[in-house]
């Protein structure tokens, strides 16, 4: 796993490239599947549409790979090193199947749509291959490769969304919930793999996002994520009424159906994220304070050449307004080192960028070349391994300054905290999060409190990752 990946561990999008696998269902069919995902939310996101669509067809979800009749795996395309771990995995799931031949292994997903039916000749024992529009016609491949074919389906689709379809929730702790609202993604960013493996961008049906979201209410959860590639590009048109959706108008939506739901929502590009977002944001106090709004790079060439589509300087004056508008926001970001043709003052920008941005968290990587995207077509990977990690590191030490000095402001505040669940370390501390995403940990302070509930803490100290503090009254 890579560093950066470890040290956001407690972020849900520290997942990419972790496996997360099905609890049992409650209910005992004849069949059994195995599901285990990696790669971003909106993988997560699809298993569980996956598990509800095999739920309807008499399967039921086992936490044990050996017992399973079905083995699937939702895989990520979007570094080498991802595919590489997705590779070792399926070795493991052969072993199995060799003294178990009637069990299907099916691979799901993205690399699914990259590598196609080359899959089934690289993974000999692989039966199912489905691309991420495709998880509907599961069931009749199921059938197709229970009698000795190979089921393989990786139409990308214009208009799929899944949106009649409930999702069933894999190891969900019954509090927060991924909701996706887009698809696919139109933006052509030149090192990125997710349009050629995810088609173009499609928004659900703002009815069956809301009708969603009212039924996790209704089931007791308290926090919705709402995702999509570029959740601002979201635009929804109802042919019946005419009514049309922006993805400000969704937010509104959502923030309405109960004033005890926090909406978060992920991810924002920088171009399109609107005045109109913000200050609805700024209208809902459920409505999250936090942003995630990659940036990639420091420097205005390098933008170019990654095709963001915007300079250093459109996305400062963007941060400048987001501070303006919601002066508690936090602001969290992506950051790839060693981008074709990187200058060490390039690097250097993408460290002042940081500074002036003051981000609360990043996921950083370095860059890995993806067969087929336009980098790959037009420039050469030519920043060597180790000046890449050594970049890295000094991004990863710089976002640690930054993590640590914006926790440290945050010593004699108090947050409103939504609790999610016990303390990993200790089961007489709760761990919930602020509205700005960050982690808090504080001792429990009654037998009545449980997860679900809000509390008020007042932070007394804190750690890179994670806020400390005890529950007070409300202030
Ligand atoms: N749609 C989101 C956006 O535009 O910000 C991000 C999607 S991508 C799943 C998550 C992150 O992976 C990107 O923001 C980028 O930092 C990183 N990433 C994508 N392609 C990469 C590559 N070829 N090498 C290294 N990092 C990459
Ligand atoms: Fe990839 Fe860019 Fe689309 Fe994000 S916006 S998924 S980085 S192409
Ligand atoms: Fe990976 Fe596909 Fe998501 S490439 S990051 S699983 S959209």
């Amino acid at each position: 796993m890579e560093l950066v990946e470890l040290m956001n561990k407690t972020h849900d999008e520290s997942r990419q490239g972790e496996a997360f696998q099905a609890t049992e269902s409650p209910v005992d069919f004849h069949k059994k599947f195995y599901i285990e995902s990696y790669g971003c939310a909106m993988n997560f996101s699809d298993s569980e549409v996956v598990a509800a669509i095999l739920q309807e067809n008499q399967f039921s979800a086992t936490s044990q790979f050996e017992q399973a009749d079905l083995v699937l795996i939702n895989t990520c395309s979007i570094r080498e090193k991802a595919e590489l771990t997705i590779r070792k995995r399926l070795t493991e799931f052969r072993k199995v199947k060799q003294s178990r031949p009637g069990m299907l292994i099916g691979v799901l997903g993205c690399m699914a749509e990259r590598l196609k039916s080359q899959l089934l000749e690289q993974e000999k024992l692989v039966d199912l291959v489905i691309g991420p529009d495709a998880y509907r016609s599961l069931p009749a491949l199921i059938e197709e490769a229970s009698s000795g074919q190979k089921g393989v389906n990786v139409l990308l689709s214009r208009d799929e969304t899944y949106g009649d379809i409930s999702p069933v929730r894999l190891n969900s702790n019954g509090i927060t919930a991924f909701v996706s609202i887009t698809r696919g993604c139109n933006n052509m960013c030149s090192f990125c793999v997710v349009p050629f493996t995810r088609g173009r961008e499609r928004s659900r049906s703002a009815h069956s996002i809301i009708q969603e979201i009212q039924q996790l209410v209704d089931n007791g959860y308290k926090e919705v994520t709402l995702l999509g590639q570029n959740v601002d590009s979201y635009y929804w048109k109802d042919e019946v009424t005419g009514q049309m959706v922006t993805f400000a108008n969704l937010l509104e939506m959502a923030a309405l159906v109960s004033p005890d739901l926090r909406i978060r929502f992920s991810t924002s590009h920088p171009k399109d994220i609107t005045d109109d977002v913000l200050m609805t944001m700024a209208k809902y106090e459920n409505i999250c304070k936090c942003i995630h709004l990659p940036v990639q790079s420091g420097s205005t060439r390098l933008l170019q050449l990654m095709n963001r589509t915007y300079s250093r300087e459109w996305y400062l004056s963007k941060v400048d307004r987001i501070r303006e508008l919601l002066p508690d926001c936090g602001i969290t970001s992506d950051m790839i080192a060693g981008f074709c043709t990187e200058t060490e003052e390039d690097h250097q920008d993408t460290l002042s960028l940081m500074d002036y941005c003051g981000f609360d968290m990043s996921y950083m990587y370095f860059y890995s070349e993806r067969p087929g995207t336009l980098a790959a077509r037009r420039f050469k990977d030519d920043i060597p391994l180790d000046i890449k990690k050594r970049r890295l590191q000094e991004i990863v030490d710089k976002q640690g300054e930054l993590s640590t000095r914006n926790n440290q402001r945050d010593i004699g505040k108090t947050f409103k905290i939504l609790i999610e669940t016990d303390s990993k370390r200790d089961n007489n501390d709760w761990t919930g999060r602020t509205s700005q995403n960050k982690i808090t940990v504080f001792p429990k302070s009654s037998s009545l409190q449980k997860p679900g509930d809000y509390v008020w803490v007042k932070i007394t100290d804190c750690t890179r990752a994670t806020l400390l503090g005890k529950i007070v009254d409300h202030p």
